[in-house]
């Protein structure tokens, strides 16, 4: 038996779908038939990434950059590394980083960064979901923002918990 509690639902998987088909249409509406290449941030962005791909309607070529910033802890440790680097150069290429959660910030400026010294034409940000609250980053722009949410930590739709719970359809609260 697992030593949790089964997650709160936070948000649903119809209200997911929704928001990021609506994301998708800006995303198509800003882009055109321009080919993209959508940066999957590992792993919790998974499966945002996919549902996001699957509603977007140019040529879109798939990249995965494995960071780690968390090891199994809550709290952001601020320390940042790549795990698993691009497959293709970016330069001149249209990037859309796809992230799952921003909390501090610090993980996708570093990401920005490193992305930058790989000479695309340009760059954009993808996050379902923001802490407003817990935002250390100065400067930090997110141009696809899912939802808001409060400062709890959140699990689900590809979030984990100690790498737990990825696989929950929906974006749940663990009572702790
Ligand atoms: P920072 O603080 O750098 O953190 O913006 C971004 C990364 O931290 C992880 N993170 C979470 N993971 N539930 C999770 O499962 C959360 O509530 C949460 N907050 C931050 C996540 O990997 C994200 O990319
Ligand atoms: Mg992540």
């Amino acid at each position: 038996m697992p030593s949790y509690s089964e997650p709160k639902v936070y948000i649903s998987e119809p209200d997911l779908k929704v928001r990021v088909r609506e994301l998708a249409a800006k995303i198509n509406a800003e882009y055109g038939m321009q080919e993209i290449t959508a940066i999957c941030i590992l792993k919790g962005s998974i499966v945002f990434f996919t549902d996001l791909l699957r509603n977007l309607k140019m040529p879109v070529v798939c990249e995965f950059l494995g960071m780690s910033s968390y090891g199994n802890h809550t709290t952001s440790t601020g320390e940042v590394k790549v795990t698993l680097d691009l497959n293709e150069p970016l330069i001149g290429k249209h990037v859309i980083v796809i992230e799952d959660i921003v909390d501090t910030g610090l993980t996708l400026s570093y990401i920005i960064d490193y992305l930058k010294m790989k000479k695309p034409s340009s760059i954009k940000t993808a996050a379902l979901l923001f802490k407003p609250e817990a935002l250390k980053a100065q400067g930090l722009k997110i141009d696809y923002i899912g939802f808001e949410i409060p400062n709890h930590f959140v699990v689900g739709y590809g979030l984990d918990y100690a790498e737990k719970m990825r696989a929950l359809p929906y974006i749940g609260i663990i009572e702790q």
